[in-house]
């Protein structure tokens, strides 16, 4: 039974591929021509720039297309995201509907995030959570079986804290372990939906069976958040041992309150949450981890970045 995997080489896709790959024969589409046993194709290009040869072996024996590749990172121009989020998923959706195949797409959590800023970060942010948008409407109407599952923020593993690019987490995590924060003005009390990235990675390698199995999806979203275990400014200073006497309470106090936000912290304004906001919606079930084990998911993170700041 074959899978085809977009976004293998990325945060997600390369925690996901040995998860799938371990009970099904999984293809994995990438633009490097060198990565071995990948199809090398371009998910901007119509039939993801597959020749006539590949795209028919590829869409006889598929059963399945998971879709996480994107642009993720908040510094390209709006019609960037565009380009490879909508249009990208639209080619895959058309090929997974050529093979009759099922479609799980990765799309965000963060689609509706309050952006007030017109900073760099805020411009970026609105354009890619637009991108994101336009990308489930493809999918839901799509002509094959086909899911959108809002992913929120990803952590490194809940162990050792690896993850193959570190996110706008990561550096509040080090900013925040190296006494100083990149989250001006953000009141502790906010909070930040994340997940860990194997725990994430079961999640959908569950979903993937479950697809395989035939499940029936329905037109709503899967949720692949926290939920209930999301997590304060306030929880995230304190594990980091942020020492509000030494260096202030409220955020950037070294930084300088003057300064304008840099484009991490307008992102940040943008996903931290005010007390308010209802919690977001979860599919995971039993997979949401306990607060304990969210606190050491994000230690051994913490660990993780101090480690690599050397
Ligand atoms: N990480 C998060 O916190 C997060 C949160 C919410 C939602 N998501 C969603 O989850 C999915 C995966 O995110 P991620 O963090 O794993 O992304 P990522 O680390 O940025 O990786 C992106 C992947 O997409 C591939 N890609 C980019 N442009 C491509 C193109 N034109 N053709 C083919 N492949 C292309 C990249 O391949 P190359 O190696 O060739 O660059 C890479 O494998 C995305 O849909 C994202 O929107 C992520």
């Amino acid at each position: 039974m074959t899978i085809l995997l977009t976004g293998a080489t990325g945060v997600i896709g390369s925690v996901l591929l040995p998860l799938l790959a371990r009970s099904h024969d999984v293809t994995v589409l990438a633009r490097n021509p060198l990565l071995p046993n990948a199809l090398c194709g371009d998910v901007t290009v119509p039939g993801l720039g597959l020749c006539a040869y590949e795209h028919t072996r590829l869409t006889d024996r598929l059963r399945l297309v998971v879709h996480a590749a994107a642009l993720t990172d908040f510094r390209r121009a709006p019609e960037e995201y565009h380009r490879v989020n909508t249009l990208g998923t639209r080619h895959v959706t058309e090929l997974a509907e050529h093979a009759g195949a099922a479609l799980i797409h990765l799309s965000t959590a963060a689609l509706d995030a309050p952006v007030r800023g017109t900073g760099t970060g805020d411009r970026m942010l609105l354009a890619y959570a637009a991108s994101k948008r336009r990308a489930e409407s493809v999918v839901r109407e799509a002509g094959c079986p086909a899911v959108n599952v809002r992913v929120g923020g990803v952590l490194g593993d809940s162990v050792t804290g690896r993850i193959a690019r570190p996110q706008a987490v990561h550096r509040l995590l080090r900013g925040l372990a190296a006494g100083r924060s990149p989250a001006l003005g953000i009141p502790d009390d906010h909070w930040i939906d994340l997940l860990p990235q194997d725990v994430l990675a079961r999640y959908l390698a569950d979903l993937a069976e479950q697809a395989l199995l035939g499940r029936e999806f329905l037109a709503e979203p899967l949720w692949a958040t926290a939920g209930p275990a999301r997590l304060t400014l306030g929880e995230l200073k304190s594990l980091c041992g942020w020492d509000a006497q030494g260096v202030g309470q409220v955020s950037g106090s070294r930084e300088g309150a003057e300064r304008p936000p840099t484009a991490l912290a307008q992102i940040l304004t943008s996903v931290f949450l005010p007390p308010s906001h209802p919690q977001l919606p979860t599919s995971l079930g039993t997979l949401v981890p306990s607060g304990e084990e969210m606190r050491a998911a994000v230690r051994a993170n913490i660990r993780r970045v101090g480690a690599l700041r050397g």
